[in-house]
């Protein structure tokens, strides 16, 4: 082998490793949000107002200027990028991986294609126009749009919990915090049996919700998109 060669070589090694490094920061960083979100998603079948109150005292937290970017917004395009540039980085190169490796992989693929959507949808609102989704702002999505509402937020939660969790033991196992590989199946099905009682909190199944139609996320939306929001999406 050449000196070039093995120059070459160890840049991309390198390379490799700073962007491991820099997805493994990004992932902790986001994983403090993650954990309030998803605890927050949990507390819907309490009602409404339980979850709405959880919602006003940790949102203080994570959307405090200086903290949104720091442990939301920079962090998952840090995370998205880097794994963007390791995947092409290894591309071609053979390895042996199991059903739990791959599903994290596609966890995070999915958690891709939807994460920028979901944040311009539920982020722009509040942002631009003081519109805070909240319990009812849910509540309105699936009611307007059950079809796609449903399998959105149940998908999103359960990969946002896969993939959030999985990283971060892989972390914890590295700094030698941790033994286990991996969650257990059943509890892994235990939460998602949980974030789809929540969905059907939020839709009123449990317990009577406030009237949809009332409700300025919807109305906002109907207003920005045209939509006729007197009956649910056709
Ligand atoms: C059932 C599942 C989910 C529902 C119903 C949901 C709903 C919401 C709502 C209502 C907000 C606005 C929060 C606020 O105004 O304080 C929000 C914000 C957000 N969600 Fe989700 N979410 C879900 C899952 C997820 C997952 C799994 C992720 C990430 C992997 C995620 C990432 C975010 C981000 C980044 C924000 C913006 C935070 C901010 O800067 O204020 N969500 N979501």
């Amino acid at each position: 082998m050449t000196q070039i060669q093995t120059r070459s070589m160890s840049q991309g090694i390198d390379l490799e490793q700073g962007l491991v490094r820099s997805q493994a920061v990004a992932g902790a960083l986001f994983f403090l949000f993650l954990l309030l979100h998803l605890s927050n998603i949990l507390l819907a079948p309490l009602g409404a107002e339980v979850f709405n109150e959880y919602q006003r005292t940790v949102r203080a937290l994570y959307q405090y200027p200086v903290i949104e970017l720091v442990i939301v917004m920079i962090p998952i395009v840090v995370h998205a990028v880097a794994g963007v540039s390791l995947y092409f980085l290894r591309r071609g190169k053979k390895a042996v991986r199991s059903l739990r490796a791959r599903l994290h992989t596609w966890a995070g693929v999915f958690l891709l294609l939807v994460i920028v959507g979901h944040v311009i949808a539920v982020r722009g609102p509040s942002f631009f126009y003081g519109v805070f989704p909240e319990f009812e702002g849910v509540s309105f999505s699936l009611w307007y749009f059950p079809a796609f509402f449903y399998p959105y937020y149940f998908l999103l939660a359960v990969a946002g919990f896969y993939h959030g969790s999985g990283g971060m033991m892989m972390l914890l196992r590295r700094f030698g915090i941790l033994r286990m590989r991996q969650l257990p199946s059943p509890l892994i099905g235990l939460v998602a049996a949980a974030f789809l009682t929540s969905l059907l909190a939020f839709d009123g199944r449990l317990f009577e919700v406030p009237n949809q139609l009332e409700d300025d996320f919807g109305k906002l939306y109907a207003e920005i998109l045209h939509l006729d929001i007197n009956s649910p999406w056709k």
